[in-house]
C-alpha cells in the first residue's frame, strides 16, 4: 500500500535554494499560485518563512495529489485548500494572482502544459506580476550538464512528450508571445535554474 502522505525527497534538497531567490521576489501581501505542487512540501516549508500576509494556493493537475497537498499543509492558515488545476485548462479556477511559482513541471509533462502555463499565467497575473520557473534548461539547444543529458533521456524514454526545455528556443520565446517578458536567471544546485518571466 502506498505512504499517505506521499513525500518528494528532492524537496528537502531543493527548498532553501528556492526559497531564497523566492523571499526576494514575493510581495507583502496577497496570492502565490503554486502550480504543479505535487505532494505540498514547498508549500509548507515555504510559506512560514514568508510575509504572514501572503496566502499560498497550492494546485496540481492529478487529482490524487491534492490529498497529499493537504495533508502536508495541515494546520498552516496562510495556505489554502490545493485546488485541481491543469495549465491546459482554458479557464483557471483562480481569477488573479500576484505571483506564480511553478517548480519542475515543464520538463515531466507535454510541451502543451508549458504553453498553457504561460497562457493562463498571462490572463490571470497582473502587469509586472512573475512567474517563477524552477528546474533543468537546455541553453542554446545544448545540456549545461551531464547529469541533466542522463535526466532527459530518462524522461524521454518514460514520454516521448516529456524532456528538459530550451530557455532560448523554447521557453523564452513561447513565454513572449503571450506577453511574459524574461526578466532574470538565479543558477541554482545540482544544474537547475530559476527563470522569471514577467508579465507586460
Ligand atoms: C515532478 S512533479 C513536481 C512537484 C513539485 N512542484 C516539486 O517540485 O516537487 C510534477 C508535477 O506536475 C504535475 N503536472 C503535470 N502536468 C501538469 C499540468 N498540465 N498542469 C498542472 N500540473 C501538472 C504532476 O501532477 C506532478 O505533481
Amino acid at each position: 500500500m502506498d505512504r499517505h502522505p506521499r513525500h518528494a525527497p528532492a524537496t528537502l534538497r531543493n527548498r532553501d535554494a528556492i526559497l531564497s531567490i523566492l523571499k526576494t521576489l514575493v510581495p507583502d501581501r496577497g496570492l502565490l499560485l503554486e502550480i504543479a505542487s505535487g505532494t505540498g512540501e514547498h508549500a509548507a516549508h515555504m510559506t512560514p518563512r514568508l510575509p504572514p500576509a501572503l496566502v499560498w494556493q497550492p494546485t496540481d493537475a492529478a487529482p490524487n495529489a491534492l490529498a497529499d497537498i493537504d495533508a502536508h499543509t495541515a494546520g498552516c492558515e496562510s495556505i489554502r485548500p490545493a485546488l485541481l488545476l491543469d495549465t491546459r485548462m482554458p479557464s483557471w479556477p483562480v481569477p488573479r494572482a500576484d505571483i506564480i511559482l511553478c517548480c519542475n513541471m515543464i520538463h515531466i509533462a507535454p510541451w502543451e502544459a508549458a504553453l498553457g502555463l504561460f497562457a493562463g499565467a498571462a490572463r490571470i497575473l497582473p502587469t509586472g506580476g512573475a512567474l517563477v520557473l524552477y528546474g533543468p534548461f537546455r541553453r542554446q539547444g545544448l545540456h549545461t550538464a551531464p547529469s541533466n543529458a542522463e535526466f532527459d533521456r530518462s524522461l524521454r524514454a518514460r514520454d516521448t512528450s516529456w524532456g528538459v526545455r530550451c530557455l532560448d528556443s523554447e521557453v523564452r520565446p513561447a513565454a513572449a508571445a503571450v506577453g511574459l517578458e524574461f526578466a532574470a536567471e538565479h543558477s541554482m544546485p545540482a544544474n537547475n535554474l530559476i527563470i522569471v518571466l514577467r508579465r507586460t
